[in-house]
């Protein structure tokens, strides 16, 4: 028995994908994180950032949460704000779906769509000033700030990261997820690399997202790419990133729900190609764990629409088989991503990072530092 709706989250299962991955080869598993209460692993750091913000008396009784997100941490939060009576807002743009937004409305959020485009030809910087400008304007305010705070990293350390050694701690020789704030890819990355060093960790990149840098230009995989390298990754914890397309991403997504009966999102669908290439590498007794970021369901409208695919000119029909030699043609972006981080520290400064994010880093990096001390490490 658990006692509302929030403790639902976390403890996801892995599971195995006999009808793609072939008995030779490096076994998969995802970590199906769908199967938070809130439908994604966003449930996790929307959850432990705002228990972390009660902890130190940012949020308090009636308070109000103010977010940027277009999708999967908005939806949690408006879940979390329901459960726990805060009032929510949440920043979305143009691109949103239709899906995201009735979700939103569901849980009672107030939505703001921001119309006006930043430098990168996205929503990411513009819907950010204006949260922080809000959360400064507004009485009893907490911006949870995905993008910047690095609780969001913390968040996986202490969840994700622990479950995936547990269910698999044997063997375990490589691990992929997707960036976009880098919480998830971070936070267990830096848990991997103090705990397993050897395992192999991959990160997953839109074509045209320039967090691995590169060259920018617009994408349609939901959910992953930003314009900068976001602070919640240490890039000298990543030993190789991919960059995939988005018809890649799509049309993998839909080759699992019809060879596998697994749902899944386009960024899960390009870290599912990236494990497919990587098992192709390793013998069969070594494992890789694949982040499955989200569900199918909230883009019935757009992946698992034959219309739309063939609007955007993407196949509708390639079979695991194909997928499988897609994968094979995959080539790393980098095996060195450090030497292209791609971190604008001055956006700190341009755009108005709440006093508060700043103040939790800095305590969080204290600790890290503490505890790599004593380490000895
Ligand atoms: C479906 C999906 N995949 C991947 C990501 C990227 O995860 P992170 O922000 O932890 O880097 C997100 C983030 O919103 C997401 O919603």
């Amino acid at each position: 028995m658990i006692s509302n709706i929030l403790g639902a989250i976390g403890n996801t299962p892995m599971i195995t994908i006999p009808n793609s991955n072939q008995p030779d080869e490096g076994q998969i598993f995802f970590k199906y994180e769908r199967n938070n209460p809130g439908g994604s692993i966003k449930d996790r750091p929307a959850i432990y950032i705002i228990e972390e913000a009660e902890k130190r008396g940012l949020l308090k009784p009636g308070g109000t949460i103010i977010e940027s997100s277009s999708g999967n941490f908005g939806i949690s939060l408006a879940m979390i704000g329901a459960a726990k009576g805060y009032h929510v807002i949440i920043l979305v743009d143009p691109k949103t779906t239709s899906a995201n937004l009735t979700l939103l409305k569901s849980f009672g959020a107030e939505v703001i769509v921001v119309t006006e485009q930043d430098d990168c030809g996205s929503y990411h910087k513009t819907r950010i000033s204006l949260a922080n400008k809000m959360a400064e304007e507004i009485d009893n305010a907490f911006r949870p700030d995905q993008c910047f705070c690095l609780l969001n990293g913390e968040a996986h350390y202490h969840s994700t990261a622990c479950e995936i050694l547990r269910d698999c701690s044997d063997k375990i020789s490589a691990f992929i997820a997707p960036v976009s704030t880098g919480g998830q890819l971070g936070g267990i990355s830096m848990y991997l690399k103090a705990h397993k060093p050897d395992v192999q960790v991959i990160g997953v990149d839109a074509e045209g997202s320039v967090i691995f840098g590169g060259d920018a230009h617009s994408y349609r995989i939901p959910g992953i790419g930003l314009g900068w390298t976001p602070n919640n990754l240490v890039m000298d914890y990543i030993d190789c990133a991919y960059k995939v397309t988005d018809e890649q991403a799509f049309q993998t997504a839909r080759a699992f729900a019809k060879n596998e009966g697994i749902l899944m999102g386009p960024s899960s669908g390009a870290c599912a190609l990236v494990a497919l290439k990587v098992a192709q590498t390793l013998p069969a007794q070594d494992k890789i764990v694949c982040m499955v970021s989200d569900g199918g369901e909230r883009y019935i409208s757009t992946l698992f629409n034959d219309e739309w695919m063939m609007e955007q000119g993407f196949s509708t029909d390639t079979g695991v088989a194909d997928i499988r030699k897609i994968a094979r043609g995959l080539q790393p972006w980098s095996t060195c991503p450090a030497d292209y981080s791609n971190y604008v520290p001055d956006l700190n400064q341009s755009l108005a990072v709440p006093e508060t994010t700043k103040r939790v880093n800095s305590e969080i990096l204290r600790q890290r530092k503490r505890a790599l001390e004593v380490s000895g490490l």
